[in-house]
């Protein structure tokens, strides 16, 4: 449009097309996923893995917020990944791997979801759509949060524990944040939306105990990192003894007034200094990321609206569609030919008879 005003008309028209190709491109990749995809061939799908993660939730709250953070860790890559316990290629999986191993919790739910949906229609759901399935109820059971999922995921190969340098650690500054949420096409934006998922869950000591004991000290003292009031640090440094590790098996909400409601207290609670994780209080260091927050912290609804638009936007992320990967069959192994099967050979063939065997 500029270019047209500048007296240009043919670069103009060049400028239109090619921002016409720009936007045409990503909406041809996104068409692959789609709301209703299994509507004909499994219209149950959705409704079973609601009550299973109803069931879940009943009898214990805290299942939503684990389930909204398999979405994210499965995400950075949405295929099912992290569901992995044996890796086909050998070596450590993602879910052992220290981001996901002990923390990572909801997989039970993802199994009852997978055995109900198998039941009525074998086959059909893939486990990554399962995943994003059980995210979104969580929000709804946790938070009223409503939106649609895209689905058409299938289910990949491989999962490697070194596939979890991707994720964020809790040390993450703000320009790690940016940059490895930007590595996943994500805005800053969307990573302080996102982020405000920690108003509902748990951590364990060993994501934040450095925050409050100076381990390098002989013997360890007791410190406040900058950004955490100092009640809090010492209620925390209370709960985490100084020789915390990964196992070590005490966990605190990380809102704690309301740790099983998805709502703005996230935000809230940052410029209290009662952001858990230094991740987390990196959004009130960055300007841009501060204002962000504070404009949360004031409207809950507009931080919903966000929030809903960027989990389908995160479950977007890296997905296998159409005959990419498969459906498995049990979220936790591959399906028995896929393992098998060299490359090259007939691999709907194969997934037809299933019978190919393994170790
Ligand atoms: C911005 C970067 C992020 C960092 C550095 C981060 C880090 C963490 C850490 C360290 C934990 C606790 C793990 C433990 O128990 O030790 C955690 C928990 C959690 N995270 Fe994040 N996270 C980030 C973004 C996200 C996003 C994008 C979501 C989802 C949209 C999310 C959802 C959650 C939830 C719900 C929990 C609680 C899980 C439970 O109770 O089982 N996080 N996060
Ligand atoms: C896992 O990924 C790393 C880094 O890309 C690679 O070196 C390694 O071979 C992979 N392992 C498996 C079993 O695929
Ligand atoms: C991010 O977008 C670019 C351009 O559309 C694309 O090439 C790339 O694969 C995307 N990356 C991810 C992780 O989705
Ligand atoms: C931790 O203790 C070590 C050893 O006494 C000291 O050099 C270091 O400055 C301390 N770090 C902090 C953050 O207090
Ligand atoms: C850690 O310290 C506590 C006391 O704070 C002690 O009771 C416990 O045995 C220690 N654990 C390990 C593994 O050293
Ligand atoms: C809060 O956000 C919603 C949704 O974007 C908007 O409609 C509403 O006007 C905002 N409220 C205030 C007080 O700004
Ligand atoms: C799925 O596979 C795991 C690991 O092999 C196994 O323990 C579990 O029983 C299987 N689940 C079903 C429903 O077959």
């Amino acid at each position: 449009m500029r270019a047209a005003r500048q007296g240009k008309p043919a670069a103009g028209g060049v400028a239109l097309l090619v921002a016409l190709a720009v936007w045409l491109l990503p909406a041809v990749a996104r068409a692959q996923l789609r709301v209703g995809f299994y509507d004909t061939t499994c219209p149950n799908a959705e409704a079973l893995v609601r009550q299973a993660v109803a069931a879940a939730f009943a009898r214990d709250a805290g299942t939503a917020a684990g389930l909204i953070r398999l979405h994210f860790h499965d995400c950075f890559g949405c295929d099912a990944s992290v569901l992995l316990t044996v890796n086909p290629g050998g070596g450590q999986t993602e879910r052992d791997a220290a981001p996901n191993n002990p923390s990572l919790r909801g997989f039970d739910v993802i199994d009852a979801a997978k055995a109900a949906v198998e039941q009525s229609c074998p086959r059909t759901v893939s486990c990554a759509d399962i995943v994003a399935f059980a995210a979104r109820d969580s929000a709804a059971l946790t938070g009223s949060v409503s939106y649609q999922v895209p689905a058409g995921r299938r289910d990949g190969h491989v999962s490697n524990a070194s596939d979890t340098v991707d994720l964020p650690p809790p040390t993450s500054t703000a320009k790690e944040l940016t940059d490895l949420f930007a590595a996943k096409n994500l805005s800053v934006e969307d990573m302080v939306v996102l982020s405000g998922a920690h108003t509902v869950g748990r951590s364990f000591c060993e994501s934040f105990v450095d925050r409050v004991w100076n381990r390098s000290a002989k013997p360890p003292a007791a410190i406040v990192d900058a950004g955490l009031s100092s009640s809090y640090a010492s209620l925390l440094r209370a709960l985490c003894p100084s020789n915390t590790t990964r196992a070590t098996p005490i966990t605190t909400a990380m809102d704690p007034g309301t740790p099983n409601v998805l709502d703005n207290n996230y935000y809230k609670l940052l410029p209290r200094g009662m952001g858990l994780f230094f991740s987390d209080n990196q959004l009130r260091v960055d300007t841009a990321m501060a204002a962000l927050v504070s404009s949360f912290a004031a409207n809950e609804t507009l931080w919903k609206e966000k929030f809903a638009a960027a989990m389908v936007k995160m479950g977007r992320i890296q997905v296998q569609t159409g005959t990419c990967g498969e459906v498995r069959l049990n979220c936790s192994v591959v399906n028995p030919s896929s393992s098998t099967i060299e490359l090259g050979s007939s691999a709907p063939a194969a997934d037809e008879d299933g019978g190919v065997a393994t170790s």
